[in-house]
């Protein structure tokens, strides 16, 4: 057994990564790889190919279990061992991956309670993947005995780089092992049953518990089930799946201390807090599939990326899957058009991937994904895919420089996993509440204007942000409300949006009603709540001004019965229920400044108050562009890479304000220069920062 503290753990993974990253410095460009599915002539083709493209990392294994352990306790590790050396003689690094995400049909024959229980009660069967359930002791010995062989027999292969544990995380089960697991991390929670009782409000309907046996997992229940049981229950959840990572992450740095570890994380994804999770592995590796066929791509793209790079506190990250082109998994799976790809991928590196990987090297022929796109086409070379990712693979080694610099940025969205799960939840004056398009609102307007965001949760260390932005922070706990406290009684700025404070980390009402919490810092007292008819449209004006004349600009949904105590009046209502109450207010506290929006602002009202908001703040665009183009800037220590994005169907001109070196096509740029990018175009410039730039970082 080892005697190792997490302490000891995250300073070897920090190592293990540093070494990494001088092993594979620059860019990293490759994908999923996945031989097994081929013959050995095929292996040598792949292995030319993938030298043409560039490939230096290959993630090796994600779905071999089967393959490598075809009865309990037999192994065939040969293949294996045979790609390993091919690779390693190539010099393509792999990222070996412990194969726990899909267990092999002997063990599902053997031991079906490894297979998981769906809400409904159903346990399902076999032929798909992540159908295992995550409680089962026989589940967590064979997939660890697993991940142990791995670590132990290619623990020194040259070819080893990093360890890729599991694949896309989302065990959710509803078996009795997994019931009594609940138990356990409740009783750990809540310690006494009348702290539970307390905490999840059991007087309401007569559901008092009056022994532990009697509490389980929230299985169907006849109409609405106890909200606070429910959020417990995704909290549950999240711990479990991060416990599963954190377990093999522990065992695998055991064997092999020098190896770093991650996992790929899943977009937009409710069933984890991810940002709990971020002790769990050394680099965050994302899985980015935003749809090709979506106009908002760039910015729902942004979202996430920027969520990846805060998850890891600004360091880069990886980009481990995305598609060259179409997926397959969706009704219609639109494929990419030309220049998208490289696009879409140098926007990641934009927003701090050091990595540019793809699901998958080669198309498959058999199985659930055979049309997913991949780096190689089942139409091989002469694709205009394959073309695309070659010609990527020659264009990211020029931005080799640019690994390891950050994003910087002043203002902060507040993307918090616990207030999803509550703000989502049930019997709210309003139930379509939809907190990822609530973000989207909240981030597209910024990103847009260039403005470089960061997605963070409230422990986070908040301080070097000008402004903050917490769309319907539903759930404020004391912490929370506290440190939305001291960032702005420390000069901060932050714009709440409404059904804010509402609840505490039991989903009880913060009394007396509504947000006390929120009080001094908005100035107001929330007196009562109205929701209002999805059809209704709200005209607002300045105080004792003309309404606002735009035909976009109005509020709607919802509307808060303010009492404004020393809060300024930016707008109020000019017509309906309300005529003449305050909708939005400001208020100064100290050296800070709080928004709140009473109400829910039409989109271009949305935008305005935003825009206003930033520039109060003071956050600015790293660098003025026309619309449609992305402007990011990455920084080092020593130098800035600004990449200009053109998302818009037409060609576009930047006139640079700083010369420097365009590194994608390695020219001189003078300031003054105009910069002309096509449609799809991007250009990427290189300067050394001044000393005043230097010192100010
Ligand atoms: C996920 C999985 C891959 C593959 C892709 C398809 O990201 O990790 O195995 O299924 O989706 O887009
Ligand atoms: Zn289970």
């Amino acid at each position: 057994m080892s005697v190792n503290t997490d302490t000891t753990h995250s300073s070897t993974g920090a190592a293990a990564l540093a070494a990494f990253r001088r092993r594979l410095p620059g860019i990293i460009y490759g994908g999923d790889y996945n031989p097994e599915q081929w013959d050995r002539r095929t292996w040598a083709e792949d292995i030319e190919l993938m030298r043409q493209a560039r490939v230096r990392l290959v993630s090796v294994g994600v779905f071999s279990w089967a393959a490598l352990e075809p009865r309990d306790g037999e192994y065939d590790f040969d293949w294996l061992d045979e790609i390993m050396d091919l690779l390693g003689d190539a010099d393509i690094a792999v990222n070996l991956a412990t194969p726990n995400a899909a267990t092999p049909p002997w063990l599902a024959e053997t031991h079906p309670e490894t297979l998981l229980v769906d809400r409904a009660g159903t346990r399902v069967g076999i032929g798909s993947r992540g159908h295992f359930c995550p409680s089962a002791p026989i589940y967590l010995d064979r997939s660890r005995r697993m991940a142990r062989m791995l670590a132990e027999r290619y623990g020194t292969h040259p070819a080893l780089a990093m360890w890729h544990i599991g694949n896309e995380y989302h065990a959710h089960c509803f078996c009795d092992l997994c019931d009594a697991a609940f138990r356990r991390w409740l009783q750990a929670r809540y310690a006494s049953l009348d702290s539970l009782n307390d905490a999840w409000g059991t007087l309401f309907w007569s559901q008092r518990y009056s022994e532990w046996d009697q509490v389980h997992l929230p299985k169907p229940v006849r109409g609405n089930i106890n909200p606070a049981r429910e959020l417990d229950f995704s909290r549950f959840v999240s711990d479990v799946q991060s416990d599963l990572i954190r377990a093999e992450r522990r065992l695998l740095q055991d064997i092999t201390p020098g190896v770093p570890t991650t996992t790929n994380l899943l977009q937009n994804y409710p069933l984890g807090d991810y940002r709990a999770w971020a002790d769990a592995w050394d680099v965050v590796a994302f899985d980015s599939y935003p749809d090709p066929s979506d106009p908002q791509w760039p910015a729902a793209a942004a979202l996430q990326y920027d969520l990846m790079r805060s998850l890891g506190a600004g360091a880069p990250w990886m980009l481990m899957e995305q598609a060259a082109s179409g997926v397959a998994q969706w009704r219609v799976n639109v494929a990419k058009s030309p220049g998208q790809m490289r696009l879409g991928s140098l926007q990641a590196v934009a927003h701090a991937a050091d990595a540019v990987m793809f699901f998958q090297w080669r198309a498959s022929k058999a199985g659930h994904e055979k049309f997913h796109s991949a780096m190689l086409p089942h139409g091989g070379t002469e694709t205009r895919t394959w073309r695309e990712v070659r010609a990527l693979g020659e264009e990211l080694e020029r931005l080799d420089p640019i690994a390891g610099a950050t994003v910087p940025a002043d203002v902060a969205l507040i993307w918090d996993w616990e207030n999803w799960w509550a703000v989502e939840g049930i019997a709210h004056p309003r139930n379509d509440m939809d907190y990822r398009a609530l973000l989207r609102a909240f981030q597209a307007p910024l990103w847009e204007r260039n403005i470089a965001l960061d997605v963070v949760g409230w422990n986070d260390d908040l301080s070097g942000y000008r402004a903050i932005i917490a769309p319907n922070q539903y759930l404020l706990s004391e912490d929370r409300r506290a440190a939305l406290d001291a960032f702005v009684r420390g000069g901060g700025h932050v714009l709440i949006g409404s059904f804010s404070g509402i609840v505490n980390e039991n989903d009880q009402v913060n009394l007396p009603g509504y947000a006390p919490g929120l009080r001094p810092l908005i100035g107001a007292h929330i007196l009562d709540m109205a929701a209002r008819p999805d059809h209704e449209r709200i005209s607002v004006r300045m105080p004792g001004g003309e309404v606002l004349g735009d035909e976009g600009d109005f509020v709607h949904r919802w509307q808060d019965e303010l009492v404004v105590a020393d809060a300024e009046i930016l707008l109020e209502y000019a017509d309906g229920d309300f005529a003449g109450e305050p909708a939005v207010i400001a208020h100064r506290v100290g050296d800070g400044r709080v928004v709140y929006f009473g109400t829910d602002p039409s989109s271009s009202l949305r935008e305005r108050l935003l825009e206003d908001f930033v520039r109060a703040a003071d956050a600015r665009a790293p660098h003025p562009a026309p619309p449609g183009v992305e402007v990011v800037e990455r920084r080092s220590a020593t130098e800035s890479f600004l990449f200009f994005l053109n998302h818009s169907p037409h060609p576009r001109d930047i006139r640079l304000s700083d010369g420097g070196i365009e590194m994608l096509s390695a020219r001189d740029v003078a300031p003054g220069e105009t910069l002309m990018l096509d449609s799809q175009g991007a250009a990427v410039v290189r300067r050394a920062l001044s000393r005043t730039e230097r010192q100010l970082a």
